[in-house]
């Protein structure tokens, strides 16, 4: 059985996480610090500041974008519940927006339109699957964009990222792109963000202050996030090859969903209209998942975002996956019933 993920620990990961045993300094120490120093200029933003989880990275972003009870967010449609947890956290009501009709981020356009009518200013935008949202639309549009990092980012032909967000945020959680164990991150320009950051994450204020609780990370989680950035040029180049393979089946190409050509690959999702049947029918011989699951009462408001939800499948795709095991898995796919991708009973 091939799993869907499996989760890989280099000797190098294994020796940065020996060396915070060895020295005795499991919080706020040294690591940390050069965690974020590393961060700061792998990705291109002024200051970095590190946190317990990806939901307390973007519950902070909030209130560093000015978001108080009873302000509105707009979050897509087709996200994880943890988004839209974060929001409601704050006492702000989550205002939701479908995505693309032919990529799994959120529709721009349909969010700067529901903006202006419902007087929102700040967006999150995930680049899901890794494959990048339009943010520069929305921030043209004025709106302030929190670029959630988790799954991946716009890079170039090196690798090295792209990313324009007012604020960005990335989950390190075990199964995404650099997995630790429970990390995040919160990346911006704003020295006055900086600071409120650094004030909310630390837990003790002057006076009691709902915004600032202890979400400070752990030297552990901070020195296998680190060791994987350290890594991560070549892990993304080692994704991207095995993306390229599952594209040079013309039967796989035609039932991948969304764009082909960007560089960053967190997964490989493919759409199947009996997308159920098709798990159950394979899952003896590798790991297929619906990659996100549904939080919101009515999707029919939300038609793309719905579709999705119903059709999509991720297939294995991580660095350590082997050739003939995405040979058996091309192979294993191609020989499934017409009837699970046409909709027909046959
Ligand atoms: C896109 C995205 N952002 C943020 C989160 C929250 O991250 P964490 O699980 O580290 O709290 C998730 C969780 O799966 C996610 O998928």
């Amino acid at each position: 059985m091939i799993p869907h993920n499996r989760l890989q620990f280099s000797e190098k990961d294994k020796q940065a996480l020996l060396a915070v045993v060895d020295s005795g300094f499991y919080t706020m120490g040294a690591v940390t610090a050069a965690f974020e120093q590393y961060c700061q200029s792998y990705y291109g933003y002024s200051y970095a500041v590190a946190v317990s989880s990806g939901s307390m990275a973007l519950r902070l972003a909030l209130i560093a974008a000015g978001v108080q009870t009873g302000d509105s967010v707009i979050v897509p449609a087709y996200s994880c519940s943890a988004l839209s947890n974060v929001v409601m956290s704050l006492g702000a009501v989550v205002v939701p927006v479908d995505i693309q009709s032919k990529t799994p981020n959120i529709d721009a356009i349909a969010a700067i339109r529901l903006a202006k009518q419902h007087g929102v200013k700040v967006v999150i935008a995930v680049n899901t699957f890794g494959q990048p949202a339009d943010i520069k639309s929305m921030q043209d549009a004025g709106l302030v964009v929190i670029e959630d990092c988790s799954h991946g980012f716009h890079a170039d032909a090196e690798f090295n990222p792209v990313i324009c967000g007012d604020l960005m945020i990335q989950s390190f959680y075990a199964t995404k792109l650099f997995g630790a164990a429970e990390l995040g991150l919160v990346l911006t320009n704003d020295p006055e963000q900086h600071v409120l950051l650094l004030n909310c994450r630390s837990g003790y204020s002057e006076r009691p202050l709902a915004t600032c609780l202890n979400v400070k990370p752990d030297e552990f989680n901070t020195a296998l996030a680190l060791s994987k950035l350290k890594q991560a040029p070549e892990q993304l180049r080692i994704r991207q090859k095995k993306a390229q393979l599952y594209l040079q089946s013309e039967w796989l190409k035609q039932r991948h969903y969304g764009d082909n050509h960007h560089n960053v690959w967190y997964r490989f999702v493919i759409r199947c209209v009996r997308a159920e049947q098709l798990i159950t029918l394979l899952q003896l011989q590798f790991g297929l998942v619906k990659p996100v699951s549904p939080w919101l009462d009515d999707l029919s408001l939300y038609p793309c975002a719905e579709l999705a939800y119903k059709e999509h499948v991720s297939i294995p795709l991580y660095p350590d996956l082997l050739p003939h095991e995405q040979q058996t898995i091309v192979r294993l796919l191609t020989e499934t019933p017409k009837e699970l991708w046409s909709g027909d009973n046959g």
